[in-house]
């Protein structure tokens, strides 16, 4: 039976409580020999400055870096608003993705067929939806200097941010969307703002480039990324996979989250390059953050939680048959009307987050 060494980093807020969650799944998977798994577990975000003073530690980066693949909860509260901006809690997850040079981050948007009447978009409009949202994850105005605040003669203060990329930096991203398109249903379509962004007019044109030198059998298009925001409430299944920039793809997947019925439901993978065995660098995270306001009471989703942990499979363990059975023990969970408050239609009972959690270990269980 092959091993996997996996971090667990929780983080703050909702994050524990849904990666409690995540870790049933993993003993049932190692209880069922599917695969074992070494897990060590450490503290990012808030709790890793409560404690060290940082939002990540040179210690767990040493364990992410040696990790098969680390599995992340979320980051950040109010707690936390007034601590220095270099080790606020979010800066542990980005030095996470920068250190370990997670390029790639996958967010798909799945609207399982249970929950179309969860969402706040007409069920005809996302029953069905199956959408990935590629986003550059290491670059753009998340890491481009210079980045700060100065104060100037007058007394006033003047902001900078810099949205900053460079040929290689598309190229690779790029070539990842035309991987997964040609797995998929080989569209791609690619977000920017040229009209105004010079990085726009330079992401535009690398893309064009890679497509007609290396893909010119997956079908390509340009969207402007606001015109982008708008179809994708208007008429999301237009889209295969979204290709974009660090920001936009913030934005957009988001706005997917909530095509699927809640943000609770939606996971990530963060990959790396390849090295010469064919191994890469991986964080799996939901795409719901902390979620301060109801931490603590059990009414947090662990879909999303889960399920990435199902991409981990799927991504870093080469492991897709259990990968495929954990995604149908939670639409198996979700077809039999089990709800977490966020995906409750009314009249539903909701039940809490360890409730969930056993529901898709049972389902899983009876699949294997
Ligand atoms: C996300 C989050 C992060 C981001 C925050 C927590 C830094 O919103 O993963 O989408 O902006 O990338
Ligand atoms: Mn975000």
């Amino acid at each position: 039976m092959a091993t996997f060494k996996v971090l667990l980093l929780p983080g703050d807020g909702i994050g524990p409580e849904v990666m409690k969650e995540t870790r049933k799944v993993l003993d049932t998977l190692t209880k069922a020999g599917v695969a074992g798994f070494e897990t060590e577990t450490s503290l990012v975000g808030g709790s890793a400055y409560d404690a060290h003073k940082v939002s990540i530690t040179d210690a767990t980066m040493k364990l992410a870096d040696e990790a098969d693949a680390v599995l992340f909860g979320a980051v950040g509260g109010p707690k936390w608003d007034d601590v220095p901006y270099d080790v606020r809690p979010e800066a542990g997850l980005l030095r996470l993705r920068k250190d370990l040079g997670l390029f790639a981050n996958l967010r798909p948007a799945i609207c399982y067929p249970a929950l179309a009447d969860a969402s706040s978009l007409k069920r005809e409009i996302i029953d069905g939806l199956d959408i990935l949202i590629l986003r550059e994850l290491t670059g753009g105005v998340y890491f481009g200097e210079p980045k700060e605040i100065v104060t100037l003669e007058n007394g006033q203060q003047r902001a900078v941010d810099t949205q900053v990329y460079t040929t290689f930096e598309i190229e690779r991203i790029t070539r990842v969307a035309f991987d997964l398109a040609r797995k998929r249903r080989g569209k791609v379509t690619s977000c920017e703002k040229r009209n105004v962004m010079k990085s726009g007019v330079l992401w535009n044109r690398v893309v064009s480039r890679v497509h007609r030198e290396e893909f010119p059998d997956v079908q390509l298009e340009h969207h402007l990324a606001d015109a982008a925001g708008m179809q994708l409430v208007r008429w999301p299944k237009q889209y295969d996979v979204m290709l974009c920039d660090n920001l936009f793809g913030d934005m957009l997947s988001d706005v997917a989250a909530m095509l699927t019925g809640s943000l609770g439901m939606l996971p990530s993978a963060s990959l790396g390059a390849e090295d010469a065995n064919g191994r890469r660098k991986a964080l799996y995270e939901p795409v719901h953050g902390s979620a301060p306001d109801i931490a603590g009471q059990g009414l947090a989703n662990p879909i999303a939680m889960i399920s990435s942990l199902a991409m981990a499979l799927r991504y870093s363990f080469g492991l897709g048959e259990a990968a495929d059975k954990l995604d149908n023990a939670i639409a198996t969970v979700l077809a039999d009307g089990t709800r977490t408050k966020d995906i409750a239609a009314k009249g539903m009972n909701a039940v809490d987050t360890p409730h969930m959690g056993d529901a898709i270990v049972r389902a899983l269980k009876a699949s294997m």
